[in-house]
């Protein structure tokens, strides 16, 4: 099938590769030139595992191409997939106004019956949205899709070949053939349903793993005062398969391109339609809060942080990506400078990013104990699985104080203390 993918961020980028790698003949497409001619060249601008192989093999076998231009890449195309930003607006709500841009310009180019899938996520009436400005541009038939994605960052191309479920919203049979036929290669779970249904599908999902982070950090704060750790508490609440172990891992709270975004643009549509979604509401104020309560912690252990030193761990917003969108350890960095600590931070493979983002405040380190020298305690910040197996001993002889704080509930506690340093996780004891 010929099939057009506009957009290369996260979603698109992972999308057209994989769709090429099942034998389509597919197109990316981007306004951005330079991010173009990178892709024609086989580098690739995001930090994912496995992506490149996907993409040099779509390349080589000349069933990937990347292009500036719709129009062209529209010519033969059965299906055209939407997946361009939908940032948040200062109110929450989606900005609409690159799937709208996008709209307009595939109802331009239109010349024959096509499916156009909205990948974005996007609000529920997005799709009604995107049919009316095709149809100021084009009389003829077309079907307007909605198929939400569900990846993960850092698994991304595994999420995309593997889910758990593949969503299709639909308004005729026609479209639901072409859908089909294209998700034919991927073993899963498709569930067809009406495009508005579609359209939730995807924001209940992350609100709801949102939800299980917030009530796990609730109940994580509980744990510390009445002495229960919050890591066996969730190890026998995830054992009930009604209730499940992922997505019940205290700390910090969630960041991330899609978690917040998403959870305030839900919050958002309920207000619209009248609705007060207090749930949701205290979610996101629990998160929000969750960095706070770390950032207190180090201090009332301190004393105070005028004149500190804190070594940082973790710059992502999680493990395996470089993406800093949102991060928790961002915003705690800039919570200890602003309450006058200095902070050396590590991080894999942030780093570059961080600095752009965190500018001259902050040191930087592509080495975790060079992060520690001259520090006065250490803070984990993104669940690394390398800060495991950092050198407790070592630790202990850098650091002017003997703490570690653990907001990700990463390290082992026992080996730490092992060590002479004191742990402080998040809900254990
Ligand atoms: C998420 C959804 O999982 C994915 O389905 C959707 O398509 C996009 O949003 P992603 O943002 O890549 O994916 O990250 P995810 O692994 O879900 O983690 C989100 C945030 O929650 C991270 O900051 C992570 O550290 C945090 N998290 C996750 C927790 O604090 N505890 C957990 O138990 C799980």
């Amino acid at each position: 099938m010929n099939v057009v993918v506009v957009g290369t961020g996260y979603v698109g980028l992972v999308a057209g590769p994989c769709f090429a790698k099942f034998g389509n003949k597919v197109t990316c497409v981007d306004i951005d030139k330079k991010k173009i001619d990178r892709l024609k060249k086989g580098e690739v601008p995001i930090y994912e595992p496995g992506l490149d192989d996907v993409i040099a093999q779509g390349i080589k076998e000349n069933n990937l191409l990347f292009s500036t231009s719709l129009k062209n890449a529209m010519k033969d195309a059965a299906a055209v997939f939407i997946a361009v930003g939908t940032p948040s607006r200062k109110d929450g709500r989606a900005d609409l106004q690159y799937v709208d841009a996008v709209a307009e310009e595939i109802g331009k180019n239109l010349i024959r019956h096509t499916v156009i899938v909205n990948k974005s996520t996007v609000p529920v009436g997005t799709g009604k949205r995107v049919t009316e400005i095709i149809k100021k541009n084009y009389k003829g038939k077309f079907d307007v899709v909605s198929n939400p994605e569900f990846l993960r960052e850092g698994s991304a191309v595994k999420d995309f070949l593997e889910p758990d479920r593949i969503v299709v919203g639909v308004s005729s049979k026609r479209a639901k053939e072409v859908m089909l036929d294209l998700y034919e290669p991927i073993d899963a779970k498709k569930i067809v349903t009406n495009v508005e249904s579609a359209e939730m599908i995807k924001y209940a999902s992350n609100a709801f793993l949102a939800t299980k982070i917030s009530f796990i950090n609730e109940i994580a704060n509980i744990c510390e005062r009445v002495g229960a750790d919050v890591e066996m508490v969730a190890l026998g609440m995830g054992a009930d398969s009604r209730i499940g172990p992922k997505f019940l891992k205290a700390g910090i709270g969630y960041g991330g391109s899609c978690f917040p975004k998403d959870v305030n643009a839900l919050n958002q549509i309920a207000g619209t339609e009248g609705y007060d979604f207090k749930l949701l509401k205290s979610v996101i104020e629990v998160n929000n809060k969750q960095r706070l309560y770390f950032v207190d912690k180090i201090e009332e252990t301190l004393g105070h942080l005028k004149g500190k030193t804190i070594a940082v761990m973790g710059v992502a917003f999680k493990a395996n990506t470089d993406d800093l969108r949102e991060s928790a350890a961002v915003d705690i960095i800039r919570m200890l400078t602003g309450l006058g600590a200095k902070v050396r931070a590590y991080d894999p493979i942030a780093i570059d990013n961080a600095k752009d983002q965190l500018g001259n405040g902050v040191k930087f380190f592509d080495d975790a104990y060079k992060a520690m020298e001259g520090a006065d305690v250490l803070a984990i910040t993104t669940e690394w699985p390398e800060f495991i197996e950092l050198n407790f001993d070592k630790a202990k002889k850098i650091l002017k104080e003997p703490y570690i704080f653990d907001g990700r509930n990463l390290l082992d506690p026992k080996k730490v203390k092992k060590s002479g340093l004191k742990y402080i996780g998040t809900g254990r004891r």
